[in-house]
This record gives C-alpha cells, sequence and structure tokens, in this order.
C-alpha cells in the first residue's frame, strides 16, 4: 500500500510506529472490512431472516415515499455518473437544514465511515480515544485496530455521559466520543454539558459527537449541536440516514466540522470514497431530508410503541435502563445473560441484540419496531419470561 508523504508526516508527528502508520493506512484500503469496524452491519449479517427483527436499531420501515420516489425515478437515468447533481443537491440540503455552510459537510457510505476515520486522524500510540462505557463500539474498534488507548468511562447513575470526568481522564486526548442518545442506552447528554466539554477539553482534542438517533428525541431539532460546527468549534458531529430514514441498505451518513478538520478525515484517499455515493440513495436522501411531516409522523410511531413497550415492560416488573429517547429500550434481566435472552427469543422468531456491552452483561438490548413487532416480541415474552 502507497500512502502519501502528508500522511505520512502526518502519522509520524502523532506518534505511530511506522508499523502501526502501515495498519492506520490500511484500514481504510480493505484491510479492515466495513464488517468489522461496523457492529450493527456485523450483527445483522447474522441474524435471523424473517421474524420480528428488532436487534440491530433499523427503522422499522423503509425510506420515506418521497425519497423512495426520488431515488426510482433517477435509476434509469444511472447510467450517467452524475446524472443531474445529486451529491451536491443533498450537500446543498444538509446545509439548508443543519444551517452550516457546504464546505463543512462530507458525505460517506454511512457514518460509521467518518466515525473510524475520526479516531485515525486525532488519535495515536499516545492520543488516547476517551468515550462512555458502554457506548457505541466503531470508535473503539477503529483504535483497537489501530493499538491506541481507549479511556471508557462510565455513564452517570442517570446515564447521561460523565463529561466532567471524561474531560478530565487524559490531558493528551485525542477523540472525545460522546454519543448523544447513547447507543445502546438511548439516554440523553443535556447540551449544556457537551457546550462545556467543547469549551473545556484538552487542547488538541476533538469532540467527536454521534447523532445517529438525534431525530427521535423528544426536544429535536432544538437539541441538536450543528451551531457548535457552525461557529467553528473543535467538533464533528456523525450523522446518518440509517435510522429515522430508513435507509440503512442505502448506505448514506455525514460529518459536519470545520473544513481543515474534514481535510484530515481524507488524508487515506484523497475523499475519494466521499465522492463516490451511488446516485439512487443521494437523491432518496435529499428528498427525505424535507419530508418534515412525515418525519414527525415516524417520531409519533416510535414514542407510541416505546411507550407501549415501556409499559408492558414495567407491568411486569423489569428493570429497564433509561428513560431511553431513541428506538432502543435496555432490559436487565437480572439473572440471565444477553446470550441466553437472544438464544430464547430467537428460538421465538425474535431477533433482539446479543452480548455486546461487557459491563453489563445481564443486559439486552431491544429495538423498537412497528406496533406489530412490538407484539410479536411481547407474545415471544410471555413464552420465554414465564416458561
Ligand atoms: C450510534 C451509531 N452511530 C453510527 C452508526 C452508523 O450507522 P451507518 O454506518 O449505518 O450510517 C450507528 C449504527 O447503528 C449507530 O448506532
Amino acid at each position: 500500500m502507497k500512502i502519501s508523504e502528508e500522511l505520512k508526516d502526518d502519522l509520524l508527528s502523532r506518534g505511530y510506529s511506522r508499523r502501526q502508520m502501515m495498519r492506520a493506512a490500511m484500514m481504510f484500503g480493505g484491510a479492515a472490512t466495513a464488517l468489522t469496524l461496523n457492529p450493527e452491519l456485523a450483527f445483522a449479517a447474522d441474524a435471523k431472516r424473517g421474524g420480528v427483527r428488532i436487534g440491530q436499531n433499523e427503522c422499522w420501515t423503509g425510506p420515506m415515499a418521497p425519497g423512495a420516489a426520488a431515488a426510482a425515478a433517477v435509476i434509469s437515468q444511472s447510467n450517467r455518473y452524475v446524472p443531474n447533481n445529486e451529491h451536491d443537491d443533498l450537500v446543498k440540503a444538509i446545509a439548508m437544514i443543519e444551517k452550516v455552510p457546504a464546505d463543512h459537510i462530507m458525505t460517506w457510505p454511512g457514518s460509521n465511515e467518518g466515525l473510524a476515520r475520526s479516531v485515525v486522524a486525532f488519535c495515536s500510540p499516545t492520543k488516547s480515544l476517551v468515550q462512555a462505557d458502554p457506548t457505541y463500539e466503531t470508535a473503539a474498534k477503529a483504535a483497537n485496530y489501530l493499538k491506541t488507548p481507549i479511556k471508557g468511562i462510565p455513564l452517570k447513575a442517570d446515564y447521561s455521559h460523565d463529561i466532567r470526568t471524561m474531560a478530565a481522564a487524559d490531558a493528551n486526548a485525542g477523540v472525545i466520543y460522546v454519543c448523544n442518545p447513547n447507543n445502546p442506552t438511548g439516554t440523553m447528554t443535556p447540551q449544556s454539558e457537551i457546550a462545556w466539554l467543547v469549551d473545556n477539553k484538552p487542547a488538541g482534542s476533538i469532540v467527536v459527537l454521534d447523532e445517529a438517533y438525534i431525530h427521535w428525541t423528544k426536544d429535536y431539532p432544538n437539541n441538536t449541536n450543528s451551531h457548535l460546527v457552525a461557529a467553528g468549534k473543535d467538533v464533528l458531529i456523525m450523522r446518518t440516514f440509517s435510522k429515522i430514514f430508513g435507509m440503512a441498505g442505502m448506505r448514506i451518513g455525514y460529518t459536519m466540522g470545520r473544513p481543515e478538520l474534514l481535510a484530515k478525515l481524507k488524508l487515506h484517499d484523497g475523499g475519494s470514497l466521499s465522492g463516490q455515493l451511488p446516485i439512487p440513495s443521494a437523491a432518496c436522501a435529499t428528498a427525505s431530508l424535507t419530508a418534515k411531516t412525515l418525519i414527525d409522523q415516524r417520531r409519533k410511531t416510535l414514542m407510541d410503541n416505546s411507550a407501549m413497550t415501556v409499559d408492558f415492560l414495567s407491568k411486569r416488573g423489569l428493570k429497564l435502563i433509561g428513560p431511553s429517547e431513541a428506538n432502543m429500550l435496555m432490559i436487565d434481566w437480572k439473572t440471565k445473560t444477553a446470550k441466553e435472552m437472544q438464544m430464547a427469543f430467537r428460538a421465538q422468531g425474535v431477533e433482539i441484540a446479543g452480548p455486546r456491552w461487557a459491563s453489563w452483561p445481564t443486559v439486552s438490548r431491544i429495538s423498537i419496531g412497528s406496533k406489530q413487532d412490538m407484539e410479536g416480541f411481547f407474545a415471544a415474552f410471555n413464552k420465554v419470561v414465564s416458561a
């Protein structure tokens, strides 16, 4: 693998050995596959097809109608590399909705790509990844691959991020990763704490804010943090179309940040991956972003189905970790492991998440699906738990 002088200088200046440097360079050249870096994708590959699928935090339904129509309309023109400026249109739509300049946006085939790259770009053997425990695993997977240190800071008693402890965890931190709302708990960290972190983090570190599930939360859109990007702070915000927009299989996500921070994310490949989104996916994303009524309908459906599920489980005395504001709930079985429960539900045709968060071995994550999905889950629960 050939790496540019600029990338070599960047990696060596951050304390990579020559061997580690090659691993960093190879990470996006195919050595670490998308499957190993993207946990939901990796577990989805193993999940049983058919039945009730509430294991991967996917949306219960597909793309919104205007998005699906836009994608279908452009398929017949996809003999052209760029039929009608679909990629530029997507960036313009994001810029308008998020109120950030277009050059502060970089698209990817899924936000995992930007997340993993942020670790390569800003961490090193001497610059750690600071994150919550438990949290979404992609950043840690990238750090493990590169052998960069990880500081895992337990969530607070209310399951928000312990921002003050995270800020103090390593004076030489490279990335401070905040997943808001957090996966797997769905819990929120107050905006004021995030603003405090951005102003008080160790010099030289970057705050990576993962807002994959932000559209589901009760205060959306007033709780987003795009204004920190517009204000030129040391922040990268990750977003995805895999969740409320129902486009996980269409693979689109994006990163917002200052242009010089984004430039570091593409040192490895000159940004070529960013420019290669499938045209139907880009068209679908653009048309979905502005479908406000449909977004609000999905939010309401999620909130109703989540409340129904919380009610069902609470009445049966189950301890729920939360409150979750996203399309997931964590159930503490206390006397059974997440693996045992995954197998028991699978036998009933219901896929829930397996053992992913070592600090919580008796806790399972279920995703909130359609009303019908949740009723399927309740029926299985009655068999599994009373068995
Ligand atoms: C917290 C979080 N961030 C990012 C992603 C990445 O999603 P994608 O690569 O599909 O955009 C996921 C997927 O489940 C997630 O849960």
